[in-house]
Parts: C-alpha cells; structure tokens; sequence
C-alpha cells in the first residue's frame, strides 16, 4: 500500500504528473492538495481504470492533515512559475514561504514520508525544507529530494540530437549541481555510453541545458514554464524511489540532496563547498543509499563550470536557510 501526495495538484505541472502517479501500479493511495480546484481534478482522475483510489483535498476543513496524514510520499509543485525575463531566484519571494508551510505539514502529518521538491527556485527550496524539518526534529536527510531530474531528460534529449541516438533515455548522463543556470553542470564525459560530441558544438549543448527552462518560458509567452516535460521527470524521479522502496536494486538518479546526510556526501561536500548538491544517487529501500562522486573525475571543461556552479549554489543554498533560521 502506497500513498502519495501531490501538493499543487491543480497547477501546469500537477495534474499531468497526478495523472501519471495515477496510472502507476505502484500506488495504491493518490492525494490532491491545492489552494484551488482539487475537487475536480479528483473526480476526473477517479474515473480512470488503476488502482491508485484518489481524492482531492483544499486548505478548509483540515485539508492539510487529511491530505498528508499517512502518507509515504509527498511531491511539491505548489508555486508560480516564471515569466520571461524572471530567474528562477525571483520566485523565491512567494514560493519560499509555500514550501516552508507544506513542509511544516510534513513535518506534523507524515514525518516519515520522502518529499519531492519541485518548486522553485530548488536551490534554496529544499534548504528551506531541510531547516523546518531539522527545526520539526523530524529531519531524515535520507528522504529529501530536490528534483533535477529534468535537467538530466533534457541533456538525453539533446545529446541525441547530435548523436543521432533514436532512443535517448538510452543514454546515462550525470547532470550535477543545482537547478538554475550555471548552477547546472552536464558531465559530458562521463555519459554511458560514451558520447562524442565535437568541439564546435559543445559549448552550445552546455548552454542550452543550463538554460533549457528559459527556452520554454519564451516560447510559452507569458503562459508559465515547463509543465509537461516536468511532469515526467518528476514521475520519473518517484517511480524511481518508489521501485528502490519496493526492493529494486540498481536504481539511481541525479538528485538535489543535503550531502553530509548521506553516505558517500562528505567528500562531495569537502570538494564542492556545497551543503546541497545534485549528484547521482543510488537509491534503496530508506532513500537515498549512497551519493556517488562523479565531481572528482570531471574533466578540465567540466571543472571551470563547476567553479561557476559552486559560486551560485553557495549564495542559493544560505539565503534557504536564512529564510528560516533568521526569518524576514
Ligand atoms: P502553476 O501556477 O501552474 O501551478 C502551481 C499550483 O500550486 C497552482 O495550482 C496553485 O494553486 C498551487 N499552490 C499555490 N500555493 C499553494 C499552497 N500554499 N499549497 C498548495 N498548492 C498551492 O505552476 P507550475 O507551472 O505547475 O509550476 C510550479 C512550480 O514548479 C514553479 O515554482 C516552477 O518554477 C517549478 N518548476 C520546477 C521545475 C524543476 O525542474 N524543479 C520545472 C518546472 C517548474
Ligand atoms: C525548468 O527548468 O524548466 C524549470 O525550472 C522552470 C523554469 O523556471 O525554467
């Protein structure tokens, strides 16, 4: 039996990724919690034929606790999203204090739950989950996720496009760091199978994975961001957990999460600076299992991004916890 939460679950990206938990034999529990519409987008998903049973929850009438209460895994998409021309950093001022209440309903209704965090900006979303957590005593570092997953479907999508790869969730690529601009860091050199990509080239791919979410805020005009890439690769990074829970072995995806948490992280944490960090996680039963060091190998390109990672992320990650440990 397993229950999963969707907080958000009305938004761009909440009801496809509701929709694909959904249809997923995996869960047996699906939980709709929004400031908005829930009702509907239930009664809308009830009608499909799996065995998840759904149900749609708003803020009144103890929505929170009955929406969280028993829960395995809570994912978060609550938030507003960017318009063209805003960095994911000017989200922080609305989307900080969402995630830090929901979280605080982690904390009381599902203390025992993996969390999945979406919203942004990432980089200081999920310290600030982290801080009311450990504030709660119910921190289990274990268990917290921030989502990068989409930056690693988009550097498979792209790669292929060069490569000539007809299927490109066939290629492994660790894409590391954070999740905003140069924060984010493709490790070319490391995909598996090896990938070549020409020179000429290089720095183009780069950017454009950095930079893929202003792609689609451009092009959606004022309409939001992504959605529905968003949508699978948070279905992705669930499942993922949800099959390590389930006792699949050799499950791993890059993820953000708090180093000195989890095994294998101190050295990371010694190497980058960084509390938080998106690295490959291999994932089991509790969580995450282990952090694997992929930083160490990068190549000479790959560590000049890295030095620009590390200077963005550190500014991130303290104004999260600042949020919280000296609150505005
Ligand atoms: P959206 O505006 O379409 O949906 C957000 C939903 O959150 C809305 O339904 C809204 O009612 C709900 N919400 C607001 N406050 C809430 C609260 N306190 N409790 C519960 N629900 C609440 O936005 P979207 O396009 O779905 O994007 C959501 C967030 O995800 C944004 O912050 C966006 O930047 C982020 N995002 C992250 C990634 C990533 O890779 N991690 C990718 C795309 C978007
Ligand atoms: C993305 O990478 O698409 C998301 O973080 C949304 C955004 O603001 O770009």
């Amino acid at each position: 039996m397993v229950k999963v939460v969707v907080a958000g679950a009305s938004g761009g990206i909440g009801q496809p990724l509701s929709l694909l938990v959904k249809s997923s034999p995996l869960v047996s529990e699906l939980s709709l919690y929004d400031v908005v519409n829930t009702p509907g987008v239930a009664a809308d998903l009830s009608h499909i034929s799996t065995p998840a049973k759904v149900q749609g929850f708003l803020p009144k009438d103890d929505g929170m606790k009955n929406a969280f209460t028993g829960a395995d895994m809570v994912i978060i998409p609550a938030g507003i999203p960017r318009k063209p021309g805003m960095t994911r950093d000017d989200l922080f001022k609305i989307n900080a204090g969402i995630v830090r209440d929901l979280i605080k309903g982690v904390a009381e209704y599902c203390p025992d739950a993996f969390v999945l965090v979406i919203s942004n900006p990432v980089n200081s979303t999920v310290p600030i989950a982290a801080e009311v957590l450990k504030a709660a005593g119910k921190f289990n570092p274990k268990k917290l996720f921030g989502v990068t997953t989409l930056d690693v479907v988009r550097a498979e999508t792209f790669v292929a496009e060069i490569t000539g790869e007809s299927d490109p969730s066939k290629t492994t690529i660790p894409v590391i760091g954070g999740h905003s601009g140069e924060t984010i860091v493709p490790l070319w050199s490391q995909a598996k199978p090896a990938v070549k990509i020409p020179e000429d080239k290089l720095d183009a791919l780069t950017n454009r994975v950095q930079f893929g979410g202003d792609e689609v805020v451009k092009a959606k005009d004022g309409a939001g961001s992504a959605t529905l890439s968003m949508a699978f690769a948070g279905f992705r990074m669930a499942e993922n957990v949800l099959k390590a829970v389930k006792g699949e072995s050799s499950v791993s995806e890059p993820t953000f999460v708090y180093l000195p948490g989890v095994e294998g992280g101190d050295a990371i944490q010694k190497e980058t600076g960084c509390d938080f960090f998106s690295v490959p996680v291999e994932l089991g039963p509790e969580g995450a299992k282990k952090a694997i060091n992929v930083v160490s190998s990068a190549n000479d390109y790959e560590k000049k991004l890295l030095a620009k990672c590390y200077e963005g992320l550190t500014g991130n990650i303290s104004k999260g916890v600042e949020f919280i440990q000296n609150p505005p």
